[in-house]
């Protein structure tokens, strides 16, 4: 008896373990066929029918949410324009509308100089499109050819330069404190090594730098003015972070670029805060003419930064110091 109820149940037990497995086969089929169902509803499914990778999704989350994404979904092909803007190092999304007018204007600019150029507010004439710079940052605080000192700005820390380090009567030539300290330790570095430094220009209030201005521009026109000064309320001068500096060896603008002192410079101020603000071959970037007498304190920390970056004060604030 025993013997036959085993022999009835062997079958039953293949046949519900058979149906079991069905059932689980079925029902991934059906778990998958919903999920497929599901997944064809998504963004990311559609952006991928009309030629997106999921790189390239990836990059438009970066800057745009869930929910935005779903615009790119009613274009017919993937927009290859916006992800190269996107892939460049440089890009700031806020000035997306800015590069794609510009490149509309442009178009057989390289996508780099588009973004370098937005950037740096090069898609405005020269003292067009200005800002108020933001004086709060003080060390960091940009003045250029767009970024402008009110005529009232003026530094609450200058000091007097002392005689021993430039050049005119005691009193005539000032400088913002910490700025002051930094050129002390950097004339100091250099007398070290036989190259005596002297202050040739400073701070130079609103009004200066307008007569300054308005001698080249007298005597030279608009143009060459232009090239080699700034118009008032645009001058790194006002900041009273910057200095013309010389050698007493050589105070000669047009030669100072073959001199040691220069070349010490060059290598070295930035280890004191100061960067060369007008490189050579830089002028369509600063849009000044080579300077190689300018420097600009930013502080030590900064400029390193710059000096390692290899960019412009210009382009280097855009990137990363402006909010
Ligand atoms: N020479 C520089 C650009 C100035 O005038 O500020
Ligand atoms: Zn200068």
């Amino acid at each position: 008896m025993a013997k036959r109820t085993k022999l009835r149940l062997k079958p039953d037990i293949f046949l519900y373990i058979a149906v079991i497995i069905v059932i689980i086969i079925l029902g991934n089929k059906g778990i998958n066929a919903y999920k497929t169902h599901q997944y064809h509803k998504t963004t990311e499914y559609k952006l991928i029918t009309i030629g997106y990778t999921k790189k390239d999704i990836k990059l438009l989350s970066k800057y745009y949410s869930e929910k935005e994404l779903t615009k790119f979904t009613k274009d017919k092909k993937k927009n290859k324009l916006l992800l190269s803007l996107m892939e460049n190092k440089y890009y700031l999304h806020k000035n997306l509308d800015s590069y794609l007018e510009y490149q509309d204007l442009n178009p057989n600019k390289k996508l780099e100089d588009v973004i370098k150029e937005v950037n740096i507010r090069h898609n405005y004439a020269y003292y067009e499109g200005t800002v108020k710079t933001d004086t709060t940052l003080n060390n960091e605080m940009l003045v250029n050819k767009y970024y402008y000192l009110t005529e009232e700005y003026e530094p609450d820390d200058l000091v007097t330069i002392s005689t021993k380090y430039s050049w005119g009567t005691l009193g005539s030539k000032k400088i913002r404190q910490e700025a002051y300290d930094a050129y002390l330790k950097m004339h100091e570095a250099a007398n070290q090594e036989g190259i005596y430094l002297m202050v040739n220009s400073a701070y130079r209030n609103y009004k200066d730098q307008e007569r300054v201005y308005n001698t080249y521009k007298n005597n030279q026109g608009e143009a060459y003015a232009d090239k080699i000064a700034a118009r008032p309320g645009f001058s790194e001068h006002q900041t009273g972070l910057a200095l013309d500096i010389f050698s007493l060896k050589s105070s000669t603008q047009s030669t100072f670029k073959d001199t040691d002192a220069y070349k010490w410079l060059k290598d070295n101020s930035y280890k004191y805060g100061f960067i060369l603000r007008y490189p050579e071959g830089l002028e369509s970037i600063t849009g000044y003419n080579f300077e190689s007498w300018h420097y600009r304190y930013v502080g030590v920390d900064l400029a390193k930064k710059i000096y390692e970056s290899g960019l412009t004060f210009d382009e280097y604030y855009a990137y990363y110091i402006e909010k």
